[in-house]
């Protein structure tokens, strides 16, 4: 992709965002996880691989809550743990689900769904075809406002370490589960971050498309 190409592409669904399906929940509370089903870990990693083509089939409430927690969850309920490393226990990455039914924000402690705004938000959180119709797409988004006593720099470093380990979180319990996905950088942040009427601080740095494989979709 050159320079001028990049400059007039606009993402696949047009600017602006399609209604969601639906009277979304203002809240969704998710099933907690099953710590004993899924591929073990070795497993995984030989199954991890990214998949662009997806089937429109829905997710359960029960593998969204489980890839949501594996997302980022909070695993040492104690000391408030995620299951995603992050630079001085910042957490400075929000995990937000673009559904047909609303965009939404993760809340780790509550382990649950705050809906952010009623709209499906899917089809602007990337320019490739396929965003439009995986079942869910996942937003990172960096809040800068919780990292101000570190330079830009090594905020820019470090929350982009730390989407990395939530896309890879979400890579495992994919390939653990038999879900397609592939993340994706190549987003408008500019207006996915009005789309998504976040704040000038938060920024959103990765997508990842989950789903079912495409019937007869290529493993890739
Ligand atoms: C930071 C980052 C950004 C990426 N952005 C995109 C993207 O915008 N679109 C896409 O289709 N794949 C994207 N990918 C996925 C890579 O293309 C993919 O991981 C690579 O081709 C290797 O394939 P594999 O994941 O199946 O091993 C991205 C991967 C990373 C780590």
């Amino acid at each position: 992709m050159n320079q001028e190409k990049l400059l007039t592409y606009q993402p696949v669904a047009g600017l602006l965002p399609r209604p969601s399906a639906g009277t979304p929940a203002k809240t969704i509370a998710l099933p907690a996880p099953d710590m004993t089903t899924g591929l073990p870990l070795m497993g995984a990693l030989w199954q991890r691989h990214s998949t662009r083509e997806f089937g429109t089939e829905a997710l359960s409430l029960h593998r969204l809550g489980e890839l949501l927690w594996a997302a980022n969850g909070i695993n040492r309920a104690a000391a408030g743990g995620h299951t995603a490393p992050s630079a001085h226990g910042i957490h400075e990455i929000d995990v937000y689900a673009a559904l047909p039914g609303g965009l939404y924000r993760y809340d780790p402690q509550q382990h649950c769904l705050l809906l952010k705004r009623d709209i499906d938000a899917r089809g602007l959180t990337g320019y490739q075809d396929f965003v439009k119709e995986a079942a869910l797409d996942l937003v990172y988004v960096v809040n800068h406002g919780r990292m101000t006593g570190m330079p830009r720099q090594q905020q820019d470093v470090f929350s982009g370490v730390a989407a990395g380990a939530i896309a890879q979180n979400v890579y495992l319990y994919c390939a653990s589960s038999g879900l397609a996905t592939v993340v994706r950088g190549w987003l408008n942040q500019r207006q996915l971050a009005e789309a998504m009427s976040l704040n000038e601080d938060e920024v959103p740095v990765l997508a990842q498309s989950v789903g079912f494989r495409a019937a007869g979709g290529a493993a890739q």
